[in-house]
């Protein structure tokens, strides 16, 4: 079985989707690896390090693929890049079929496997497999870093001899995997930190990190978990009730970091230009759903947008990128963790049964088959 990595061409992307680690681990059940040159550079991992670990390197992506089994990557691949790649392929990688659902449909032409690593479901077993948890985990704590560092002022409270530095104020919306490492951060930073979710498993989350927990608590909000573990798209009605909460609230915060996403749909606008507007001067806010259309109104896609009134929204692409050594690592490691189970005799043997691989097969047999994107039959 041939594995290949190749380098990432995506805006922003720094990672990649192995590691010197991994390819070993692979290695030792039978695989062989290609490695685009250059694959690690984002991460600080050389060339020769994959050749260490016994992978080979080719120049282009189209020399990396050939003949590959398995295509191991973060991003989906570009238009440019789907020329190069076979049928009977598997690729595993966060697909983003919503946002390019076009892509999705040329691998089923071409007959390639496409697997949407950010589907994994969300069961104690694929844990270990879940690369929107592993690189959340990362943003949230760089996140705090980034308002850290935007901040003219300190975060924990300064007892000096020329007198008393106050503590931050720090109000995380989105109490997810990135909330909660934001606010672990931010504690340990010192700040003094609030935060708000519509899921209520959330509160005891929050006040477990020494956090406060702030939320409009109805019978919607009683509701707003899925089964899956995500939060419900919430109502006309609870958003009005919520923003005249967190309006008060935001106007004494001095940092505020917003993380709420709906998966396969636009972020939930959670402040609104008039909350900034209320905030003082030099307040920061890390608006990690800009992606996904940004919490914060007048958030840009990696910018800093510096408002009238003096208020940073930063707007940082690719949060997990920044930190991409670890993140890297982290996400080599979900791959091996999903697809090592499957490999039997040096081959990948996917069991189509099972309920991780049915959860993320986005692709099969020159169709698209994946239940949300599947064509229905009349
Ligand atoms: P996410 O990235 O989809 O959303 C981030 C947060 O935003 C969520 O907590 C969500 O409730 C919140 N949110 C959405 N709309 C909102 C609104 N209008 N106002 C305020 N907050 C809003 O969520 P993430 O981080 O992927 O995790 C969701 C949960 O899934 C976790 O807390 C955990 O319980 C569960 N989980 C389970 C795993 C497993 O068992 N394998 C792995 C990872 C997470």
């Amino acid at each position: 079985m041939k594995i290949a990595i190749p380098k990432e061409t995506r805006e922003f992307e720094t990672r990649v989707a192995a590691t010197p680690e991994t390819v070993k681990k692979f290695a030792a059940l039978g695989a062989e690896f290609a490695v685009q040159a250059g694959a690690g550079d984002g991460a600080n991992i050389p060339d020769a390090a994959y050749q260490a670990a016994g992978a080979s390197i080719a120049k282009t992506f189209a020399a990396t693929v050939k003949g590959a089994d398995v295509i191991l990557k973060v991003q989906r691949p570009t238009e440019a890049e789907l020329k190069s790649l076979a049928k009977g392929q598997k690729l595993f990688c966060i697909m983003s079929p919503y946002n390019e659902p076009a892509i999705m449909e040329a691998l089923a032409a071409k007959g390639v496997d496409a697997f949407a690593m950010e589907f994994m479901p969300r069961i104690s077993r694929a844990q270990s497999m879940d690369v929107l948890s592993s690189q959340a985990n990362l943003a949230g704590y760089k996140a705090v870093l980034e308002a850290a560092n935007a901040y003219g002022r300190a975060f924990p409270q300064m007892m000096t001899a020329a007198g008393t530095v106050a503590p931050a104020k720090v109000f995380v919306m989105g109490v997810g995997v990135a909330g909660l490492q934001a606010i672990a951060t931010a504690r340990r930073l010192g700040a003094i930190v609030t935060a708000t979710d519509v899921r209520p498993a959330t509160e005891e989350q929050v006040q477990s990190l020494g956090g406060k927990f702030i939320a409009v608590k109805n019978e919607e909000f009683e509701q707003a978990q899925t089964t899956s573990g995500y939060a419900k798209p919430m109502s006309d009605d609870y958003k009005r009730q919520q923003a005249e909460l967190v309006a008060g609230h935001i106007a004494k915060q001095d940092i505020v970091i917003t993380t709420a996403l709906i998966p396969g749909r636009k972020a939930p606008v959670l402040v609104s230009a008039g909350m900034v507007a209320s905030m003082k001067p030099g307040s920061v806010i890390v608006d990690l759903a800009v992606e996904q259309g940004g919490n914060v109104e007048g958030v840009e896609l990696d910018r800093v947008v510096v408002t009238a009134n003096g208020v940073k929204i930063l707007g940082l692409a690719n949060m997990p990128g920044r930190l991409a050594t670890d993140t890297s690592s982290l996400f080599a490691r979900n791959h091996f963790n999903f697809l090592s189970p499957f490999i039997k005799e040096g081959a990948l043997a996917l069991d189509d049964e099972d309920e991780l691989v049915k959860g993320i097969r986005l692709t099969g047999n020159g169709a698209v088959v994946h239940p949300n994107f599947a064509a229905k039959e009349d």
